[in-house]
């Protein structure tokens, strides 16, 4: 009765663990940001060249930010996310297009002095839904920080945060 008992426990514990497991750490070190599915809205976007559905989202260091229009350069602290779907359709509205697939979650951490070799930004990518690390190793992140360089005056971040009435 009594082992019943515990494995019962140890099952539930295990469950737990598993519900808070991060995925691994990306190819340059960089952690995965746990939770960032409950961050908040600094932008959409759409792409019409491969038709996938974007969310830039912020952590809250990243939303006060831009909220206060704070964001060149962003603060220490800030992590942007992009996250991206294929495009998909909504159901019972055929001219409506909505998310289907889960394609990537990437993220830039800012910490100028960390990251003072990529433009004070650390980068990472994580694939699919199961949030496979991207990049077969550090290297990866010099991809990044060269597609990001025609906004290197506006901290090597494209998104403009959306107005949101007050
Ligand atoms: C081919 C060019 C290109 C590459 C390579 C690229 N990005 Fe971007 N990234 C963009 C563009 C353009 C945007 C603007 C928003 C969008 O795409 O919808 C963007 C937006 C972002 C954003 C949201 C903040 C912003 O700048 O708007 C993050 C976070 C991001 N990228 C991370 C990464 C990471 C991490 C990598 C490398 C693994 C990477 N990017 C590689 C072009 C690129």
């Amino acid at each position: 009765m009594q082992s019943k008992l515990i494995a019962a426990t140890m099952l539930a514990a295990a469950v737990t663990l598993s519900a808070a497991h991060a995925a691994d750490p990306a190819p340059n070190g960089i952690a995965y940001p746990t939770g960032w599915q409950n961050w908040q809205i600094i932008a959409p976007s759409y792409r019409t060249d491969n038709n996938t559905i974007r969310v830039v989202i912020g952590n809250d260091i990243a939303v006060a930010a831009a909220r206060a229009g704070n964001t060149n350069p962003w603060p220490n602290g800030a992590i942007l996310g992009k996250v991206v779907w294929r495009e998909g359709e909504v159901p019972g509205w055929p001219t409506a297009k909505g998310p289907a697939a889960f394609v990537h979650a990437e993220f830039m951490f800012k910490d100028t002095q960390r990251y003072a070799a990529t433009r004070g930004w650390g980068w990472a990518r994580w694939l699919a839904a199961e949030q496979r690390p991207y990049g077969a190793n550090a290297e990866f992140a010099q991809e990044c920080v060269t597609c990001h360089t025609p906004v290197a005056n506006r901290d090597h971040v494209f998104t403009a945060p959306a107005i949101l009435p007050k």
